[in-house]
Order: C-alpha cells, then sequence, then structure tokens
C-alpha cells in the first residue's frame, strides 16, 4: 500500500500573484541556441516567420511564453549592438569560441530578436554589456531601440532599417555575471560600474517609461549560487539609489559531471536535493535585499536555471556546446524548480530557464528540418494557467508527520485552481489528497500526467513522444495515485 500525502489547498492564505515573466526563457548566441536553433533564416525551406523556426514560434506561443533574455549570458558582456543592425554585418569571434571555435555572423541582431519576440508574443529582455563598452553605448543602443519615429538620428537609423516606430525594451539587465565572465569585478567595483550605467539609462528614457502602465526595470547582477557575499557586498553598495534597481539577478545551476541519461537511484537523489537547494537561495537572498530595506523596489530574478550535465550529449553529438538531453529526471526538476517560485512569488519578479534550445536545460532539440519537445517543454505547458494567477499557501503531510517527498504548489485564477506536484522518489508512488480549506471541494478534475515507464528514456528525433503527458478525468473527492518520478497537474 502506497503511503498517503495530504495535500492542504489552504485557500484563505493568498501569497501573491505568480508574475508570467516567472515562466520565462533564454535565447544566448551559444552552441546551436540561435543558428539552427530558433533561426533558420528568411530564405529556408523549413517553415519560418521572418527567419525563426515556426514550430517553436508556435509551441512557445501554446505555452504563453512571457518573456525572453538576450543577447546572454557571457556572450553579452562582448556584445556590440551595432553589429547586428543594418545590411552589412561583421562576423566577430563568439565569446564562446575558445570552446567550440565558432565565430558569431550578427545574423540576429536587434531587429531580428524583436520579430522572433512579436511573434510568440513574448517580451524583450536585454541584457546590457557593462564590461567591455561604456554607458554611452547603452545609451545609445536605448535611442535606437526607443526614441520616436523621425526624432533623433538613431531613430532615423532604425526607421532606414525597417522600423519605424519604437521597440518597447521593459527590462535591462545591467551586466551578466560580472564576478565571472563579465570583467572579473568585486562587488563593490561592480555596484559603482551599476551606478554609474544605471544613472546614464534612467535619464535616457525610463523617466518616460515611469508614467506608463509597465514601468522599465533595471536588474543588477546578482550571485553565483552560494556566493552570499556577493549579494551582501552589491546590495550594501546600492541600498540608497533605491530608484536605480529593480531587480537582482541570481544564476543557479544544478550541475553534474556525468551522463544525463544514465543514472542510478543515488545520483536521481541527489539531483533533486541539488535543485531543492533553489528555495534557500531565495530566502537567503531575500533576507539580504530586506536586510538592507530594498525589498519594496527590488525582487529576486532568477535569470538562468536548470540542470547542467557540462560535455555534450545532444543530438548534435558536442557539436552544439553544451547542447544535452533530458529525461524525467530533469522535467521533475522542472517542477520542482517551478513549484519554488509560485510558493516564493512575493519575492520572485521573473525567472528565465537556460536555455530555449539545444542548450543545457532546452525545452526545445532542433537541427535542420527536424525539432522536439523535450520532457522539460510539457512541464512549461502543464505549469502555464499558474501564470498571474493568486498562488495559495499549501500544506503536505502524511501518516506519519514525516518530511514529505512531493513538492507542490497551487493557484486560483478566474475562480479556477491549479495544483501541481512533483513526486520527487525515484522509488515509491504515493496516494494524494487534496484537502480544500475555506472552500468546499469539488469532485471532478482534469489531470495530465508526465511520468516515464523507463526513467532513462528522451525524445528524440528518431522517436519524439518517448516522454509525454497525457491527461484524464479525475475524482478529487477520493485519493489518487502519483507515481514514483512523476509531474502531475490537477485543474478544477
Ligand atoms: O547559460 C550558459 C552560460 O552560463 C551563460 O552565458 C552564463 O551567464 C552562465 O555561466
Amino acid at each position: 500500500m502506497s503511503e498517503l500525502k495530504k495535500i492542504y489547498l489552504m485557500y484563505p492564505k493568498k501569497k501573491g500573484t505568480v508574475a508570467p515573466e516567472i515562466y520565462g526563457h533564454f535565447a544566448e548566441h551559444i552552441g546551436g541556441v540561435i543558428y539552427d536553433g530558433i533561426w533558420v533564416g528568411k530564405d529556408s525551406d523549413i517553415p519560418n516567420i521572418k527567419g525563426f523556426r515556426k514550430e517553436i514560434i508556435d509551441k512557445l506561443k501554446n505555452i504563453k511564453a512571457p518573456v525572453i533574455r538576450w543577447p546572454g549570458g557571457c556572450y553579452a558582456e562582448i556584445y556590440d549592438w551595432r553589429d547586428g543592425i543594418g545590411e552589412e554585418r561583421p562576423t566577430r569571434i563568439n565569446f564562446w569560441n575558445f570552446y567550440d571555435e565558432k565565430n558569431e555572423p550578427n545574423e540576429v541582431g536587434t531587429h531580428e530578436f524583436m520579430d522572433f519576440c512579436e511573434a510568440v508574443g513574448a517580451k524583450p529582455y536585454f541584457a546590457a554589456n557593462m564590461s567591455t563598452t561604456t554607458p554611452l553605448h547603452i545609451r545609445n543602443w536605448m535611442d535606437y531601440c526607443m526614441s520616436p519615429k523621425g526624432s533623433t538620428t538613431l531613430a532615423k537609423e532604425r526607421e532606414k532599417n525597417g522600423h519605424p516606430e519604437p521597440f518597447d525594451i521593459p527590462f535591462w539587465g545591467i551586466g551578466n555575471e560580472n564576478w565571472g565572465c563579465g570583467g572579473n569585478m568585486n562587488p563593490d567595483y561592480y555596484a559603482n560600474e551599476y551606478r554609474k550605467y544605471a544613472t546614464t539609462m534612467h535619464y535616457t528614457f525610463r523617466n518616460k517609461h515611469l508614467a506608463k502602465e509597465n514601468p522599465m526595470e533595471f536588474y543588477a547582477c546578482g550571485e553565483d549560487a552560494f556566493d552570499f557575499n556577493w549579494t551582501d557586498g552589491v546590495m550594501r553598495n546600492l541600498k540608497d539609489s533605491l530608484k536605480l534597481v529593480n531587480g537582482f539577478c541570481m544564476h543557479y545551476y544544478c550541475n553534474i559531471f556525468e551522463s544525463p541519461y544514465d543514472y542510478t537511484d543515488k545520483q536521481w537523489d541527489e539531483m533533486m536535493e541539488k535543485a531543492s537547494k533553489m528555495e534557500d537561495i531565495i530566502k537567503r537572498n531575500w533576507n539580504i535585499i530586506c536586510a538592507y530595506g530594498m525589498e519594496e523596489q527590488a525582487k529576486l530574478i532568477v535569470d538562468e536555471w536548470g540542470c547542467w550535465y557540462p560535455g555534450g550529449y545532444g543530438p548534435s553529438k558536442g557539436a552544439n556546446l553544451f547542447e544535452q538531453q533530458s529525461t524525467i529526471r530533469d522535467a521533475v526538476v522542472t517542477a520542482l524548480t517551478l513549484n519554488i517560485f509560485n510558493n516564493n512569488c512575493d519575492k520572485v519578479r521573473m525567472a528565465n530557464v537556460a536555455q530555449v534550445a539545444n542548450c543545457i536545460h532546452s525545452l526545445f532539440l532542433a537541427s535542420e528540418d527536424k525539432c522536439i519537445t523535450t520532457p522539460i517543454y510539457h512541464v512549461f505547458d502543464m505549469y502555464k494557467e499558474h501564470q498571474g494567477a493568486d498562488a495559495i499557501e499549501t500544506f503536505v503531510t502524511d501518516n506519519t508527520e514525516r518530511a514529505s517527498s512531493v513538492s507542490v504548489s497551487a493557484s486560483v485564477k478566474n475562480g479556477k485552481t491549479l495544483v501541481t506536484v512533483a513526486n520527487l522518489s525515484c522509488k515509491e508512488d504515493f496516494e494524494i489528497s487534496l484537502e480544500a480549506i475555506g472552500t468546499e471541494k469539488e469532485q471532478n478534475a482534469k489531470a495530465t500526467l508526465l511520468s516515464s515507464d523507463n526513467l532513462l528514456k528522451c525524445n528524440t528525433f528518431e522517436e519524439p513522444d518517448a516522454v509525454v503527458p497525457r491527461s484524464f478525468e479525475v475524482d478529487i473527492s477520493k485519493h489518487f495515485t502519483i507515481p514514483k518520478a512523476s509531474v502531475l497537474s490537477v485543474e478544477f
């Protein structure tokens, strides 16, 4: 008999609204993310919208992708926006060239990326280079993108390049991993540079934006995983510049130097352990933000996260840097992580899974005319109705009052409840019951289950539907089963 887990849905206890941007994405000029990933070129025989793979656009629309971060990552820290506009595009040494010897053709630049966002219906999040350029350079990029039609020389250049109307760029990261690839800075040095950039950027456009419904937001570079000295140093320095910082970008990868699809039960547990740490990292960063009185203004932006198995285990067999396959283990980590974000929606403003295609914790694997979704994609699909919903508190218990090995979040939108559950055990099925506190309990619900008969299975070009969800009706007035190593959503 499987152990019973009671999931209490505490309807009166609202945690806040789940910002849609928590379900965001990341597209860096690295490996196969852009070229042969999302971008196939305007003249390609592969169905495309303005050069971008139609299949990926349609599927990102289906999961209501709210925001896409671009152009990096570390790549952002050597990016010159002028290389990506106009007819003549220079070829440059890509930041990642030291790994894969690839150069950057700049076929995808500002206009193309904005076409992609428009086709998907996502907002753009630009990462501004702050270690190898100047504030004036970024000011000019803003001028080029956002000045009203015909108003400045750069606005006229934008018009000449095919876009008379301004682009709207609501989110700006100032630097990326500036403790590492972005200049190898210390916290004080970074924060002083941030002040310089953010001040210049603020006086360029933000004043006008502030009056709008969605004000422009500036984000400071956060720490790597557990390096809270960085958070403390940066926040200490920036605490008296409240207007200039709206977000603090933290990165956390579950790194494992093993194969993504050949693991033992022990390695499964280690991965779950690593992924669970996301909650501690959020809370510890948040405590520092609160300690400096910045919690009203600066929320957390988890703009890189996912499981990372360095080594090139995807279909490109190493040709695409950091391309990797994913199994149900990665899907369960995705579900656990998104539950943590939902449960901390008062602290987390945005999150961007790394990366959209052919790199790290991807939703798509694509090459030439082939394109498949990974199990990670299906979790985003099952969770999409959390976007913009009110998260409510949940509590999980069992007969023995032991710590639970299920992860849960729940939210309510337009009178509908969505409960998402991940079974973190790779050995045990559990019985679950839903206990509604503060409202009448329903009977009929739609359930969707993502599980796998073999935990090591991946979706491949040859077998694209090896790990896909199935939907069914469930009577939630009774107990029902969540199989080991699976993700379940229940809507009623
Ligand atoms: O996502 C790949 C790389 O990981 C990013 O460029 C960098 O920010 C991080 O170290």
